[in-house]
């Protein structure tokens, strides 16, 4: 443990599914267990948490939901922001952090784990308002900087519905091409000069340079890379989008070697898991 990672969209043989409530947590705490039978594989176990906010050690983490994305507020010596969310959802988003007790100034970098435009439709409005830096992977530098409209190919039967809808809201919706000021490669990135005891880690899959901000307690931001709700998918897993499926259990993989206890997801509630193999 960890071993093989297997979700339940790609191996759907179930031989039980438990869910029940964590009584002795706060009412919101859920914690779900899985169990499911393939070649190989015969467990998958996960706890969900359903809180707003956070606090690890000095950090605090807040979710901060613009639309239909998951936004993070990562507070230590200063403030990171993982993704903008969709287009028009800039005083949205200044609403929301002055509540938090945090001024738009403190936010020094703005982390785009991938360049769809639910997660960067504001961001150029985000980054004039905070005057923070843009971090991204090079394989989504132009996405960002001419503000081009890229779709993954579904990988599920209700991806593809979803899919063809957003294609038909695709003519109507557009937003603005942004620079990107910090260009990172697969090698990854150290956030210590940013005050965040964490780093950025290249995770293929979901789109070719999608990347995930894992703190060193554990806390990994995957945005696409993992999704858990509606109305992308019932539970935790694998997107219902993807350049590369393979390519997503991959970066899964490596982001469990690396550490990574809770995945904090673009969309739903972030989660924890545990995945053991038994030959
Ligand atoms: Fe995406």
């Amino acid at each position: 443990m960890p071993a093989t990672i297997k979700f339940p969209q790609i191996t759907p043989l179930f031989s039980a599914l438990l869910c029940f409530r964590d009584h002795h947590h706060t009412p919101a705490h859920s914690f779900f267990l899985v169990i499911f039978q393939s070649p190989g594989y015969t467990g998958f176990y996960m706890r969900t948490y359903s809180t707003r906010s956070r606090r690890v050690s000095s950090t605090q983490i807040h979710r901060i939901k613009l639309g239909v994305c998951n936004c993070y507020l990562i507070k230590e010596k200063s403030a990171i922001l993982v993704d903008a969310g969709p287009p028009k959802q800039e005083y949205k988003f200044i609403r929301k952090i002055l509540s938090l007790g945090t001024e738009p100034e403190e936010v020094s970098l703005i982390v785009v784990t991938h360049g769809h435009i639910d997660h960067i439709g504001s961001l150029l409005g985000i980054k004039t308002v905070t005057g923070a830096e843009v971090l991204a992977h090079q394989r989504e530098k132009d996405i960002l900087e001419q503000a081009i409209w890229t779709l993954p190919g579904a990988v599920t039967p209700w991806g593809a519905f979803l899919l063809w809808l957003l294609k038909l809201a695709q003519k109507n919706i557009r937003f603005e091409p942004t620079p990107v000021d910090v260009e990172i490669m697969d090698s990854g990135f150290s956030l210590e000069g940013h005050g965040i005891k964490g780093r950025i880690v290249a995770t293929p899959g979901h789109t070719k340079g999608s990347i995930t901000l894992l703190l060193d307690s554990g806390e990994a931001f995957v945005g696409d890379l993992l999704m858990n709700g509606f109305p992308m998918r019932r539970g935790p897993g694998t997107p219902i989008f993807a350049d590369d499926l393979k390519a997503v259990e991959r970066s899964v993989q490596l982001l469990l070697e690396q550490g990574a206890k809770i995945f904090y997801p673009g969309h739903g509630e972030p989660f924890s898991a545990v995945f053991s193999q038994i030959e």
